[in-house]
């Protein structure tokens, strides 16, 4: 009479063990879930203040529903896509992810290499616990660089050739962060980095043992406390924020002229991330991107702002054609995917999907994240009637007005 319950109990309990038991990217979420710790938990899940965004970035995939073609013949179809002369095997790549190191031990290489695995591009992000020469000496594959730049020029052209000669491929501008987002639930853990451990995360740690000798542990034997490697300089054990501070500094004063700027000292592809309007996107091309990324930061920044999917069809009008136009926030489908490219966008990204899986298994889970993706993006392609990611268009969509 049992049996269902205790077969229930024990899949449960086998999942904390096996990813390849996750079957979609909500099961990984819910294995992250259970390895983390209260305070590397909320600072990867939540948004910013009451989470409107973040709930409506979820809401609007779910509004837009998908109109079916059938009898096509889709027996050789691709999700392949070309995007800046070079060929992915998927539409989507990882977005920039700072302190991913919380989440697993150099996530930020485990991350890359999935990426390299799968054929798609990886983004680091400035505020990686993994020195950005290392990531690129240790993961091949298309590695991009995310900046967090400062209005002072000395310490961001620091960064940006550092990324040129370690041979990143793309600079992606962060332009969504002039002041930090209010995220209450990090004040209340007492999350800081350099990581700090206070009384709560100190048991919460020792509830998570995995996540404290797997992750904390490894980490501060190998290099230290936790801390953004790329802007903190670590003298003598003691861990001077000064280039962190500098850099934070006067990031309200940025304005387009930085961009230009920019464009003259990066002699690679040039993105901007965190673009919500088809005014923002016409500046960008103007200024000499070569892309953007129409992102609300996954709902981290301003509570409130829009969803890239509610503007994609202005910004497509405006600029589509003349730059690339990347979309992230909120894609936990295959379905999310093939409806931001039915829109118009040339690629997407994700942040939490693949981060989740990093957590429960590393590189091989954040590639089963990527694997669960797109093996969705194939069946819905073919559901949809689709041979390609050419195919697909605004037609295959019905939006709610
Ligand atoms: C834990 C975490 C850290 C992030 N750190 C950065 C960052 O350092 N730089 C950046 O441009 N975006 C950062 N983002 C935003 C992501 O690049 C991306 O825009 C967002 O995660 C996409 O939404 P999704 O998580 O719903 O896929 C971060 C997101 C998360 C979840």
């Amino acid at each position: 009479m049992f049996l269902p319950e205790i077969r229930a109990h024990l899949a449960k309990a086998i999942q904390i063990v096996n990813f390849r038991l996750a079957y979609n990217i909500d099961d990984l979420r819910l294995m992250a879930k259970k390895r983390l710790p209260r305070v590397a938990y909320d600072y990867l899940e939540w948004g910013a203040e009451d989470d409107v965004t973040l709930r409506e970035n979820r809401a609007v995939f779910e509004r837009i529903r998908l109109k079916p073609r059938n009898l096509v013949d889709v027996s050789g179809r691709s999700q392949k896509v070309d995007l800046f002369g070079k060929t992915f095997d998927a539409p989507f790549g990882i977005a920039p992810t700072g302190a991913a190191g919380l989440y697993c031990f150099e996530a930020d290489i485990e991350l890359a290499r999935a990426a390299q695995a799968a054929n798609v591009p990886f983004v680091l992000s400035t505020a990686s616990f993994t020195a950005m020469e290392r990531v690129a000496q240790a993961a091949g594959g298309t590695k991009w660089f995310q900046l967090y730049m400062s209005k002072d020029r000395e310490p961001a052209e620091r960064l940006v050739v550092r990324a040129r000669d370690a041979g990143f491929e793309a600079l992606v501008v962060t332009t969504d962060v002039p002041v930090g987002a209010n995220r209450e639930y990090n004040r209340r853990n007492g999350f800081e980095i350099p990581f700090h451990l206070n009384l709560a995360n100190m048991i919460d740690g020792a509830l998570h043992p995995r996540w404290l000798v797997d992750v904390f542990l490894r980490t501060l034997a190998d290099s230290g406390v936790p801390r953004f490697q790329n802007v903190d300089t670590n003298t003598g054990g003691r861990i001077v924020s000064k280039d962190l501070a500098q850099f934070r500094a006067r990031r309200d004063a940025l304005d387009w002229s930085d961009l230009r700027w920019l464009r003259e000292i990066w002699p690679h592809k040039l993105l901007v991330k965190g673009i919500l309007t088809a005014q923002d996107a016409v500046l960008a091309a103007e200024n000499g991107a070569d892309g953007i990324f129409v992102s609300n930061h996954g709902g981290r920044q301003l509570d409130g702002a829009i969803s890239p999917m509610t503007v994609l069809p202005e910004i497509v009008d405006a600029v589509g054609g003349r730059i690339a136009i990347l979309l992230d926030s909120g894609i936990r489908r295959g379905t999310d995917i093939v409806k931001a490219l039915a829109l118009g966008a040339d690629m997407v990204f994700v942040g939490r999907a693949t981060l989740y899986g990093a957590a429960v298994a590393k590189q091989a889970g954040a590639e089963h994240a990527l694997t669960l993706l797109k093996n969705e993006v194939d069946r819905v392609l073919a559901l949809l009637g689709c041979r390609s990611v050419a195919d697909l268009g605004p037609q295959h969509l019905q939006i709610p007005g």
